[in-house]
């Protein structure tokens, strides 16, 4: 089946896809977020989440692009023409845009420590006084934005440049490179004193945080941010995929790798916590004031893990943010014929410059105006996250659970005749629909 379209290798599909899901909300989200709920009782839910929701949801998003062989709302209508399952792929492409939007204000960031501590600029830098520092920089304008918009320049570029020759060689560069730093970081971390309080923050549940439902709420927002899911970048890399692939065991390679990632970057990061005395439960700021703190004062070595950090954070940020962008630009090839290269460039423009509010509201000019109260960055944030990306992974469940087809679903799968297909249908139907409502409904309520 070739209509023309580019193509992944089959390895290329599943590093990239492995690199779409491993990003900022592996290190920067996980670690505040786990922080902030309570460690462990955050990290069983969460897992509960990822297996029982996410899982069943990513091989649906394979199984939908793969048989559509479109980007995201031409997926839905090949596969379900003058249905109204498309407003699912509207919500995506909607999705893509706006969190790439701050996606890449973030990034940005990281790049910026990443350029400080290879300058040696954070040298300068007191004890105690990383807060400031980092206010300093975000609280600005022309950095933020210089940072962000140099950030998306290297994702264009990565884009316009194909799925093959940019999307899957950028991943089979960048993966084997994000498993070695983090590996080398995390067997650092854990010779540090405080490894057996790092890990007993993540490992040792405090039974209390399970009566919480802000923590479930937390851990499904968690679940798919991280996996890329209720948004179509997984659809739409699918779409480039050979019929031959495994798709459960693309899927289940995807979880097991983000998930170990999540958990080795809180190998990573709480040991060092503990060990200089600072709070877990910081906030966003954890990556960008709590470890510079730490990094600080590991004296020689500390330069060297910020160096090693933030790069690993920004590649790892830089491989999602394509997927992101190529969401976006896939949609904009079919609806108006345009080329890649047109499409990245016009896309990226204007993703880039809908993210310069964001980038002025943390601190900077644009700080007072707000939107229901939030500022424009975590406004943005909140509604993609709570809303967009669950009514999203809702819409996928029951399309694939309830509007598609179960024999052609199955076929599509791989798991005609299997008890995994029967209960990854009655998943879909059922299980991860009441979970996402129940979810939305706190989110909305609460
Ligand atoms: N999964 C990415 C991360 O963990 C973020 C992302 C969300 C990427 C949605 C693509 C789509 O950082
Ligand atoms: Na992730």
């Amino acid at each position: 089946m070739s209509n023309g379209r580019e193509r992944f290798s089959k390895l290329g599909f599943i590093l990239a896809a492995v690199g779409s899901a491993v990003g900022l909300g592996n290190v920067w989200r996980f670690s505040y977020v786990a922080g902030d709920s309570g460690g462990a009782a955050f990290l069983l839910i969460y897992i509960l989440c990822i297996f029982l929701v996410g899982l069943p949801v990513l091989l649906a998003e394979f199984s939908i692009g793969r048989k559509g062989q479109q980007d995201v709302v031409g997926s839905f209508n090949a596969i379900s023409p003058q249905k109204p399952w498309a407003i699912g792929g509207f919500l995506g492409v909607a999705s893509a845009f706006l969190i790439l939007s701050f996606y890449g204000v973030i990034a940005g960031w990281v790049v910026y420590f990443l350029y400080s501590y290879v300058t040696g600029a954070t040298g300068n830098v007191g004890t105690g006084e990383y807060g400031d520092f980092f206010g300093a920089f975000i609280g600005g304008a022309a950095g933020p934005v210089f940072w962000q918009v140099l950030f998306m320049i290297f994702v264009v570029a990565i884009v316009f440049s194909g799925v093959k020759k940019g999307i899957e060689l950028s991943n089979k560069i960048f993966m084997p490179l994000l498993a070695v730093i983090l590996i080398f970081l995390a067997g650092y971390s854990l010779t540090l004193d405080g490894a057996g309080e790092g890990l007993t923050f993540l490992f040792t549940p405090d039974w209390s945080a399970f009566a919480q439902p802000g923590v479930y709420a937390a851990a499904i927002g968690q679940a798919f941010f991280t996996l890329s899911l209720g948004m179509g970048a997984m659809i739409t890399y699918a779409s480039y995929l050979p019929k031959d692939t495994n798709l459960p065991s693309a899927a289940g390679t995807v979880v097991t790798f983000d998930t170990l990632f999540a958990i080795v970057a809180g190998l990573v990061i709480f040991p060092a916590v503990f060990t200089f005395g600072l709070e877990p439960g910081a906030g966003p700021g954890l990556i960008f004031i709590t470890l510079p703190e730490v990094f600080n004062q590991m004296g020689g070595a500390g330069t060297l893990f910020g160096i090693l950090f933030f790069f690993l954070v920004a590649i790892a940020a830089l491989s999602s943010a394509i997927s992101l962008l190529e969401v976006s630009v896939a949609y904009a090839m079919r609806k108006f014929n345009w080329t890649r290269r047109f499409s990245a460039v016009v896309v990226g423009a204007v993703v880039t410059l809908f993210g310069i509010p964001s980038a002025l509201s943390q601190g900077g000019p644009l700080s007072e105006f707000t939107i229901f109260g939030l500022p424009f960055l975590d406004a943005v944030d909140t509604l993609t996250d709570k809303y967009f990306l669950p009514l999203g992974g809702l819409v996928i469940a029951l399309f694939v659970g309830w509007g598609w087809n179960k024999v052609d679903a199955l076929k599509e799968t791989g798991l005609t005749n299997s008890a995994l297909g029967t209960a990854w249908i009655w998943f879909l139907r059922i299980v991860a629909p009441l979970g996402i409502a129940v979810i939305l409904l706190l989110n909305i309520l609460g």
